[in-house]
C-alpha cells in the first residue's frame, strides 16, 4: 500500500502545525517529565495520552503509559451501545467499558453503526483490553463508495499491526496487511475474496499466533504468515507482530484532498459526500459481533500476574512484555501512568475538597487533542483552522470530537441528523490505517524539519 507516506505526510503537516505548542515524540525524542506520555500519534501529553496507544518507548520511562490490560476471552455482541463508552469519558477501567468510541456509532437492527457524515473523520471503536495472541473475528459490513475506508485492525502501543481493510471500491475484496513496529513495507498487503462485503455479512477473523499468523473469512484461511519468513537481515529481528494489541473497528475517509495523492488513489478517489452510498446523511459500516479467544502467552515469557501487559525494556519485541498485575485507573483526565492517582476526587465526598484540578466532561483532552479542540461541548464545530486534526495513526485515540454513543438516535431510520450536524464542522483526521502510525510519525518529524 505505497500510500501510506502521502497521507500521513500531508495530514501530519496539518497536525504538526495545529500542535506545535505540545511537544512531540518519536525515536530519540521521548516526552519530558512534564508531558510525559506519548500517544499513538507522537503527541506528548498526560490523561488519555497514558491509556491505549500511549507508546512506552517514547514516553518519558517505560511507566508513564498505564499497563495494558490483559486479553479476556469474550463474546462481544454488538447489539447496542452497551458496552461502548465515549473517549472523553473514559479513565482505564476495563471493566467500565468493553470499547472506547470517538466519532458516531449509533444503534440499529441488532448491530452497531459506526458512521460517518460530512465533514467528520468517521467513527472508531477500540477494545479496552488488549490480545497478545489469539484468535479474534469480527461480523460485519462494510461501507462503500469511493474515498471510504473501513477497517478491522489489531495495533499494539509499539506500532505492530495485523489488518482487514476495505477500500469502498472494491467490495469483492478485503486487504489483508501487517506492520512491525511501524516500519513500512509495501510488500505485505495481500486481496484476499469476499464476496460483496457490503451487503452480506462476513465473518472476518485473525488467528494470532507466536509463529504464524492467518486471515480467514467465513472460517476459509486465506493467508498465512510464518514468523520465520519474517527474519530481516538488516537488523536481525523478526518483523513479525509480536506485542499486545488493540482491536480497533474504524470507518473513516481515506479519500479526502487533505490526504496524500497516494492515500486518495489507494482508496478509490475522493469522498463523494453526496453519495446514494450515504443514508440519513451518513455513511455507514455494521459491526455486530467481535469474538476473541486469547491464547496463553508464549512460552518463556516474564510471568509476574494475569491482570496487564508492561513493558520491561526498550527493544519492543516480544521479550520486552511481561505480565504483571497492575492496573492503573487514573483518578482524572491530569494523571499519568507515573502519577495515576492525581487529581482524584476524593471518594464519598461530595464537595469539592481535591486541591488537584478536577475536570470534567466539558475540558477533558483526549488524544491526540489540541487545547480547545478535543473538547466535547466547548465551541464544537469551530474549530477550522486550530485543530485541523490531528493527524495520524490508526485511528485510535483520535481527537475528542466524540458524542456521547448513539446520542440522539437509537433507531437509523430515524436519522442521526442532529448528531451529525453537532460534528459537522468538526474536522479530525485521525489517521490512515492504511499505513502504520510509526511512519506518519516519521513523516511527520520529516516535514518539522523541512
Ligand atoms: C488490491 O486491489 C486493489 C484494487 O481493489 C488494487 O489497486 C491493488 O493493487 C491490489 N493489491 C495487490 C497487492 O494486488
Ligand atoms: C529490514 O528492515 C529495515 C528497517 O529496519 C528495512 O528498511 C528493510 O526494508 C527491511 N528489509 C526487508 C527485506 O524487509
Ligand atoms: C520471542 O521470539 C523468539 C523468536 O521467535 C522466540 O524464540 C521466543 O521464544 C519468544 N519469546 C517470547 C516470550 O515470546
Ligand atoms: C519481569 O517483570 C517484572 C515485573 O514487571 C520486572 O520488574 C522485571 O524487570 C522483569 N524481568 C525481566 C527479565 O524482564
Amino acid at each position: 500500500m505505497r500510500c501510506a507516506f502521502g497521507y500521513a505526510a500531508i495530514t501530519a503537516l496539518s497536525a504538526s502545525v495545529a500542535y506545535a505548542a505540545g511537544p512531540t515524540c518519536g525515536p530519540n525524542s521521548p516526552c519530558p517529565e512534564s508531558a510525559p506520555c506519548c500517544s499513538q500519534y507522537g503527541q506528548c501529553g498526560v490523561g488519555a495520552y497514558c491509556l491505549g496507544g500511549c507508546d512506552p518507548l517514547f514516553s518519558h520511562s517505560l511507566d508513564s503509559c498505564v499497563p495494558a490490560p490483559a486479553c479476556s476471552s469474550q463474546d462481544y455482541k454488538l447489539t447496542g451501545l452497551d458496552g461502548i463508552v465515549a473517549d472523553t469519558d473514559y479513565l482505564g477501567d476495563p471493566s467500565t467499558a468493553n470499547w472506547v468510541s470517538s466519532g458516531q456509532p449509533v444503534a440499529y437492527d441488532n448491530s452497531v453503526l459506526l458512521t460517518m457524515a460530512p465533514s467528520t473523520v468517521g467513527t472508531l471503536l477500540t477494545s479496552t483490553k488488549y490480545v497478545w495472541y489469539g484468535k479474534v473475528c469480527a461480523t460485519l459490513t462494510t461501507s462503500q463508495g469511493a474515498g471510504v475506508v473501513t477497517a478491522f485492525i489489531l495495533m499494539s502501543d509499539v506500532k505492530d499491526e495485523i489488518d482487514f481493510e476495505f477500500i469502498g471500491v472494491d467490495t469483492e475484496h478485503t486487504q489483508s496487511n501487517f506492520y512491525w513496529q511501524g516500519v513500512d513495507d509495501y510488500n505485505n498487503e495481500l486481496n484476499l475474496s469476499a464476496s460483496s462485503t457490503q451487503s452480506q455479512v462476513h465473518t472476518y477473523c485473525f488467528d494470532w499466533q507466536p509463529d504464524t499468523l492467518t486471515w480467514s473469512v467465513d472460517g476459509n484461511n486465506m493467508r498465512t504468515l510464518n514468523k520465520a519468513d519474517t527474519w530481516n537481515t538488516t537488523d536481525n529481528v523478526f518483523h513479525y507482530p509480536q506485542t499486545p494489541a488493540r482491536i480497533e473497528l474504524s470507518l473513516w475517509p481515506a479519500g479526502l484532498s487533505s490526504n496524500g495523492q497516494g492515500t486518495v488513489d489507494w482508496s478509490g478517489g475522493l469522498v463523494n459526500w453526496n453519495s446514494p452510498y450515504m443514508k440519513n446523511g451518513y455513511y455507514y459500516a455494521m459491526f455486530s459481533d467481535v469474538n476473541v479467544q486469547c491464547y496463553d502467552p508464549p512460552s518463556g515469557y516474564n510471568n509476574s500476574g494475569t491482570k496487564s501487559y508492561v513493558y520491561t525494556n526498550n527493544n519492543g519485541l516480544n521479550t520486552s512484555v511481561s505480565t504483571t498485575n497492575e492496573l492503573d485507573i487514573l483518578g482524572s483526565f491530569y494523571a499519568t501512568g507515573e502519577n495515576p492517582s492525581f487529581g482524584a476526587q476524593p471518594s464519598g465526598s461530595g464537595s469539592s475538597t481535591a486541591s488537584a484540578p478536577t475536570p470534567s466532561n466539558s475540558n477533558v483532552q483526549t488524544v491526540p487533542g489540541s487545547d480547545g479542540a478535543g473538547s466535547r461541548g466547548a465551541s464544537g464545530g469551530s474549530q477550522g483552522g486550530s485543530s485541523g486534526g490531528s493527524n495520524s495513526g490508526s485511528g485510535s485515540g483520535s481527537s475528542g470530537t466524540s458524542s456521547a454513543p448513539g446520542s440522539g438516535s437509537t433507531s437509523f431510520s430515524q436519522g442521526t441528523g442532529g448528531s451529525s450536524t453537532s460534528e459537522a464542522n468538526i474536522v479530525k483526521t485521525w489517521r490512515t490505517e492504511g499505513g502504520s502510525a510509526f511512519a506518519v510519525v516519521i513523516a511527520m518529524l520529516g516535514l518539522l524539519l523541512l
